[in-house]
Formats: C-alpha cells, structure tokens, sequence
C-alpha cells in the first residue's frame, strides 16, 4: 500500500495525482487536520509530526510513503530516512526536476508557505541542478485558508494572489513552483496573474510521476504492494470541511476514520 499524508487537507491533490498514474494501487491517506497548519510552525514541530504520521502509516501496512505537504517536504526528511530505511518519497525534488526542464532561460519562481519559503530547500535544490539559475521565492500564507474556504474564484482571491505574484512577475519568471498542496486549486487565477507563458509546475503530478516510475523499475517492490484499487481516509480531526474537498476534489464522496496520534 501506498501511504500518504498532509498536515490536512491539502494532500488531497496528491491522491488524486496518485489515483490517476497508478489506480491499481491501494493508498492510506492521513490528513492531520488535528493539527494543521504545518506552514506556520517551526521546522522542529513540523519534522516531529511528520515522524508519527509516517509511523501510522507504516502500521496500517504501508511500504512506500508519500510526503505530500511541501513544508513537511522541506524539514522532515532527513528524521523520517532516519526512522524509516523504506522508499519515501516527498513533493520537492521531483517539482525542481521538472521545473529546470521546462525553464528556457533559468528564471524560477517559488511560492509556498512561511515553513517551506524559509528553509529555502527550492532554492538549494534548484541551484543544485543549474547553478547559473536565478530563483525568486514568495511565501503567501494568506492562500491555503482561502482555499480551505473554497473562495477559488473570489475576486478578493485574484486580488490577493496578484498582488503575492508581482515580486515574480517583475523578475520575468518564466517557470513557477506552485510549492505547496492547496495551490493547484488556484492555477487558473495563478496563471492568470503570472501570465499566460510561464510554465507551471504542479508539484503533486511531478511526484505522482515519481512514485509511477519508481514501481516500473523496482518489479519487486511492486509486485508486493496491494492492488485493489483501494484507498482509505484517516483523519486526525472529522471535519465536515475536509469531507466537502474530498468530495469537490476526488468527485467522490470518502470515509473517514478518526485517529487520534
Ligand atoms: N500542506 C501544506 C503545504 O503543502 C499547506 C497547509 C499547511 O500549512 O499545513 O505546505
């Protein structure tokens, strides 16, 4: 199986990433709505979190673990390679490798949360690949709780996320990372605002690519995992919220079960 979690909500892009390039698979997902957000604590909490999520999956019989949330991404990996000596994948790596493809003249642009704009992790990994790069990083933490409040065509949405973009606009991006998972959601009015030719790169099909290449190489591994199709939802708090995304996102209504960690 292959387990999956986000500080909450947010991961749901990554499942349905995931659904879509492998759905044989059968996935656990763990939301800690609980607990959530991670993009504005400290990188400590957050890579603490991070640690226990991963040992519940890993209970409920996961054998490769998938860090949906970028700012858990961004500060938790190195515990959890500590913890765990399995496959994990997490959403910045393969966002950086399809990002310095797809940029022409080495302009990147970055937006994520507080947790992940400050441990810089996009800029070092970009700089990794093409030293010559030039990377400018937003944080916007005004996005995700708009999100959440499903305000994605608001005008006061458009209004807020123009304004986050300028910075990006003004350096002449030609490529942005939509560096974390409620972000998606707002492609549109992001591409919108950035201008219509600049490559976006959405970080949940770039490591549902990952993971898809992965079982294609390692036969295996895969030949182990369970393929029935089959996915379950935990929470670590039963929002009625979270089971409206689910719904909006997965075009299917979810159970959830409640876990207290
Ligand atoms: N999942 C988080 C991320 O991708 C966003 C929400 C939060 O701050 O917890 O960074």
């Amino acid at each position: 199986m292959i387990g999956i979690f986000d500080s909450g909500i947010g991961g749901l892009t990554v499942v349905k990433a995931i659904m879509e390039q492998l759905p044989e698979y059968d996935i656990a997902y763990f939301g800690d709505t609980a607990r959530t957000p991670y993009g504005s604590k400290s990188a400590d909490t957050v890579a603490g979190y991070a640690a226990e999520n991963t040992e519940f999956l890993l209970s409920k019989g996961a054998r490769v673990i998938v860090v949906a949330c970028n700012s858990a991404s961004s500060v938790a990996m190195e515990r959890l390679h500590k913890a765990y000596d399995g496959p994990i994948f997490e959403v910045i790596t393969p966002a950086v490798e399809m990002a310095v493809a797809a940029s022409a003249k080495h302009r990147i642009g970055v937006i994520g949360t507080r947790a992940t704009v400050n441990s810089g992790i996009y800029t070092r990994e970009i700089l990794k690949c093409t030293p010559a790069a030039k990377v400018y990083s937003e944080a916007c933490p005004l996005l995700v709780p708009l999100v959440e409040e499903g305000w994605l065509k608001k005008p006061e949405t458009r209004m807020i996320v123009k304004k986050y973009l300028l910075p990006l606009k003004v350096r002449q991006v030609d490529t942005l990372i939509l560096g974390c998972t409620h972000y998606p959601l707002l492609k549109t009015i992001i591409q919108a605002k950035i201008g219509k030719r600049v490559k976006i790169i959405d970080s949940s099909v770039a490591v549902a690519g990952k993971v898809r290449q992965f079982m294609d190489q390692q036969p295996e591994i895969a030949e182990a995992m369970a393929k029935n199709g089959r996915a379950r939802f935990f929470v670590s708090d039963v929002t009625a919220q979270f089971e409206k995304i689910a719904r909006f996102l997965l075009k299917k209504d979810i159970n959830l079960t409640h876990v207290a960690l």
